[in-house]
């Protein structure tokens, strides 16, 4: 039993779509979510650039006496995460992995992936993918632009529509599409318009939150205490539309009314 807080972070309101997903599986848990909008995107940034932001997220949930990190971030997830764990003692949970374990377990092998540009070029989802599933098929696209857009509030007006269109339209024959970045399951209702039926959208919050919920179960870290969970965001910088694009995930509002300065 473990009483203190899950950290996670992302570069702005994409981790919140994880966030989302750890507070209705994980009902007992206080969670402590820092946006680094100071230095959003983190979509083009180098790997270097990754590897440091990265780093300072952590030790400030670290300062924050967190039991375990989520990077809610497919771009730091994908650059930086083997790097965080070997300079941190504390477990450190990625959105790629549980993602693949999922896949394979569902025995999906035609699979598309949208993330940002730093997320494809890492090929971080499909080195992951193919040491897991054989013979998978992978079809990745960079999609640069829809993060911006969704921290603008920009997800569901005909922009986005043309936008999404002309990121998936040469996808052939998936089964499946990996929203890649966090941000992306903001525009979940007009990406599924794109995709045939049969396509499924894969949310990565939701693996992830299966994958903690186990990690901590395993290692006897559960708040076993019944109590009205503390939830916590914080922001690099406070000049932001995080506010309005959160408060259209998260139906209690009290929970980002009180959003503090890091
Ligand atoms: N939500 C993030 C991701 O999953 C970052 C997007 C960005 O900052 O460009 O990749």
């Amino acid at each position: 039993m473990d009483q203190r807080a899950i950290g996670m972070f992302d570069s702005g309101v994409g981790g919140m779509t994880v966030f989302k997903e750890l507070m209705s599986s994980l009902p007992n848990e206080d969670i402590i979510y820092i946006g680094d909008t100071a230095s959003f995107p983190y979509g083009g940034k180098s790997k270097e650039t990754i590897i440091e932001l990265s780093k300072k997220q952590i030790q400030n949930l670290i300062n924050k006496n967190v039991k375990m990190i989520v990077i809610a971030c497919g771009t730091a997830t994908s650059q930086a995460l083997k790097e965080m764990k070997h300079l941190f003692s504390i477990p450190i949970i990625g959105i790629i992995e549980p993602t693949a374990i999922y896949l394979k377990k569902e025995n999906i092998k035609n699979i598309g992936i949208i993330a940002t540009a730093g997320t494809i070029r890492s090929r971080g989802w499909e080195e992951e993918i193919r040491r897991k599933i054989e013979n998978s098929h992978i079809q990745s696209r960079a999609c640069p632009l829809l993060a911006p857009m969704a921290e603008e509030g920009w997800i569901d007006n005909e922009i986005a529509k043309l936008v999404i269109h002309e990121y998936v339209k040469d996808l052939k024959d998936i089964d499946a599409l990996v929203l890649g970045c966090t941000h992306y399951p903001l525009f979940q209702r007009l990406i599924k318009q794109e995709l045939s039926e049969k396509v499924k959208i894969i949310n990565t919050g939701k693996m992830v939150s299966n994958e903690v919920k186990e990690y901590l179960k395993k290692n006897h870290l559960e708040n076993e205490k019944a109590h009205q969970p503390n939830y916590k965001i914080y922001l690099t910088d406070t000049e932001c539309n995080f506010i309005q694009v959160a408060s259209r995930l998260v139906q209690d509002k009290t929970i980002i009314k009180n959003i503090e300065k890091i």
